[in-house]
């Protein structure tokens, strides 16, 4: 049956009515219109999913909603501060860290985890860090450069 579940979004608690088998990602875009947070392949393969839960990368598409109540969840939509982009979304804009753009929420989500957790010392780890990040249009060059910048 539905069930009544209350999640913590980027700041806000919002409260919606679900079965518990709906995942985190579906919560987020159908529920609660956050869209940025993108289905890839909704099996854990391709990371376009990634948000973060208490300050951790998870792949929402694997995570239950009724699992991430009580916790901090944020998602794109969150980074930015106010007009001011998120330093990673900037560095995105100026390496063209993207070309369709569709892993780039998920791309931006694991590389802040990756920054935030000391993973972006070496291009290497960098590398290592996102590979669970795909994107089809081999981006990948420009994604490392945009870590980086932000590293420094
Ligand atoms: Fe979650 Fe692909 S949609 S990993």
């Amino acid at each position: 049956g539905v069930t009544e579940m209350r999640l913590k979004v980027n700041g806000a608690v919002r409260t919606i009515q679900a079965e518990p088998r709906v995942t985190l990602l579906d919560a987020l875009r159908e529920r609660l219109d956050l869209t940025g947070s993108k289905k890839g392949c909704d099996h854990g393969q391709c990371g376009a999913c990634t948000v973060l839960v208490d300050g951790r990368r998870v792949n929402s598409c694997l995570t239950l909603a009724v699992m991430a109540q009580g916790k901090e969840i944020t998602t794109v939509e969150g980074l930015a501060n106010g007009e001011e982009l998120h330093p990673l979304q900037q560095a995105f804009i100026d390496h063209d860290g993207f070309q369709c753009g569709y892993c780039t929420p998920g791309q931006i989500m694991s590389g802040v985890a990756c920054l935030k957790e000391g993973h972006a010392k070496t291009d290497g780890d960098i590398r290592e860090w996102m590979s669970g990040n795909l994107c089809r249009c081999g981006a990948y060059p420009n994604i490392v450069a945009a870590i980086r910048q932000v590293e420094k």
